[in-house]
């Protein structure tokens, strides 16, 4: 007797649909599985057989062949474990073909039969709408991410004995039925009323989260680099669900993903010991990294001079791209990564360049070195420079000097953001960070004292051809907070004021 039953395996973050055959037949009994398994897939004889038989299956010993067809694409993982056992439990009698019919299945079998949760089960809705097949049987935990799928029906089961009872028609099947999606953020501790002074620095936050610009923080210890950066998830716009559904996907493809579905952009920090496989993706597993894990969100680097150079000179293709290849020995992966990079440094090893009372002891060599670990093109990358310097006595203590709250930040980088939205709608970005040179001459128009002041600047400044694109995405950013259609002097300055504030970019390279 054999039975086929529909899966799902997963390359990068996209579905491929895997068909699972099983043949049993009498003679010595065994177990084998061809088409390419992986050792979590070769294992899973032993979690299928304990389940059939802890669920109450008289299973008879006998001689069985699974293949997982196509069978020349490696299998990995888990997902194998239920249609694997209910492709031998139909091949043994005990369940109808029909039930299995028009249905994909995915999901690992614990010893008890118990059905566990997988990685990238939105990618395997996604995967089963685009073959047309009208329903999927996952477990329970990934079916608030499947059911962001619209036009295939989400089964959810919690194990192998209530599922086959469901599919003898003994039980009811419960559709999942997935809860309202809203974009909320998180508050925490952090708020930007909170960060006393720093003004052009806030201001510059304020710009970089509407536009999704990559910045840079730099300046004496104790200034409120980090405090600022770590308060921009407090200021970022709220996500959108086609950005919402870009998220899970990536962050369920890692097996990430907390709670069912994002609902607010990431902020990803690792540490400056990360390997460069970790934070660019990669690995035996050719798994995403932490950029992938930052995607549409923000990636933040702090004390940036201490990453490794390999690391950082991996995140350029990325920043460029948005998006990343990783391979190994016989496959590949692309992963999305579009992330606004942002990085916070002190000006020297000890910390006290740019200081306004503690003296800088650092050789000029020691400065050089340091200097030297970002290199120009990673720095040409950065839209935003904020030369930080110490909060003064005033600032921290002036009462009457009220800052302004988060909550009231962000409402004017979301509408910023509603007229980026409706600008690209359709074209898969999101924001005038990502604008292409041909968005670049479409949206961003200077009014006539905005051109006259770029055209003295742009000789003065030696500016590059991506010096210029990513000066008019910045002023296109600054004209959007200020709602005007056109480029005004006044925006471009501001801009221009960001890319090379006090000569500090070309202090560093
Ligand atoms: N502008 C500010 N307003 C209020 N408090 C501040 C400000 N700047 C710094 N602080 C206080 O100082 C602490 C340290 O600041 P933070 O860690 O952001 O400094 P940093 O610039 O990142 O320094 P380092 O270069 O050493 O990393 C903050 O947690 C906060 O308590
Ligand atoms: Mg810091």
């Amino acid at each position: 007797m054999n039975s086929r039953v529909l899966s799902c395996g997963l390359s990068g973050i996209s579905g491929r649909l895997i068909t699972v055959e099983v043949d049993i037949s009498g003679g010595i009994p065994s177990h084998e599985t061809v088409g390419l398994p992986g050792k979590a897939v070769s294992e899973s004889r032993e979690r299928v057989r304990a389940a059939i038989k802890n669920c109450g299956f008289p299973f008879p010993p006998s001689r069985v062949v699974v293949n997982l067809a196509p069978a020349d694409l490696k299998k990995e993982g888990t997902i194998y474990d239920l249609p694997v056992a209910l492709a031998m439990l139909c091949a043994a009698g005990f369940l109808k073909g029909e039930s299995l019919i028009n249905r994909m299945f995915v999901g690992e079998l614990s010893l008890s039969g118990e059905i566990r949760p997988v990685r990238g089960a939105l990618a395997m809705a996604i995967c089963a709408k685009e073959e047309g097949i009208a329903e999927i049987v996952l477990p329970k935990e990934n079916a608030e991410e499947a059911a962001l799928v619209k036009g295939v029906r989400v089964l959810a089961a919690d194990s192998l004995s209530e599922l086959c009872e469901c599919l003898a028609g003994k039980k009811e099947f419960q559709p999942h039925t997935p809860g309202e999606w809203q974009p909320s953020f998180e508050q925490g501790d952090s708020d930007m009323a909170l960060i006393r002074g720093q003004y052009t620095a806030k201001r510059a936050a304020e710009v970089a989260a509407a536009g999704g610009h990559n910045m840079l923080l730099a300046g004496p210890p104790g200034g409120g680099k980090t405090m600022l950066a770590r308060a921009l998830p407090t200021i970022l716009p709220d996500l959108t669900f086609e950005e919402a559904m870009e998220i899970t996907r990536i962050h369920s493809a890692a097996g990430k993903l907390k709670g069912g579905v994002v609902k607010s952009r990431p902020f990803v920090a690792p540490h400056h010991s990360a390997s460069a496989v970790s934070v660019v993706g990669g690995g035996a597993a050719a798994m995403p990294g932490e950029i992938s894990l930052a995607h549409l969100g923000v990636l933040f680097l702090d004390e940036i001079p201490e990453f490794p150079r390999t690391v950082l000179e991996a995140l350029r293709q990325p920043m460029e791209d948005g998006l990343i290849t990783v391979s190994r020995a016989n496959a590949g992966a692309t992963y999305p990564a579009r992330f606004m990079l942002v990085a916070a440094m002190n000006l020297c090893p000890c910390g006290n360049s740019g200081s306004k009372g503690r003296e800088c002891t650092c050789s000029p060599i020691a400065m050089a070195r340091y200097r030297h670990k970002l290199s120009g093109p990673l720095l040409d990358r950065m839209d935003i420079f904020v030369r930080m310097t110490e909060v003064s006595y005033d600032d921290l203590f002036d009462a009457s000097a009220s800052a302004e709250s988060s909550a009231s930040v962000r409402e004017r980088v979301n509408d910023c953001r509603r007229i980026q939205m409706e600008r690209f709608k359709d074209t898969g970005r999101y924001c005038n960070a990502h604008m292409n040179q041909k968005e670049i001459v479409r949206y961003c128009r200077l009014d006539k004292d905005a051109n006259a002041l770029y055209r003295s600047e742009f000789d003065l400044r030696g500016m590059s051809g991506r010096g210029n694109a990513r000066t008019l995405r910045l002023a296109r950013t600054i004209a959007d907070l200020e709602k005007s259609a056109l480029i005004k002097a006044e925006h471009l300055a501001e801009a221009l004021q960001y890319l090379a504030a006090d000569g500090f970019e070309r202090d560093l390279i």
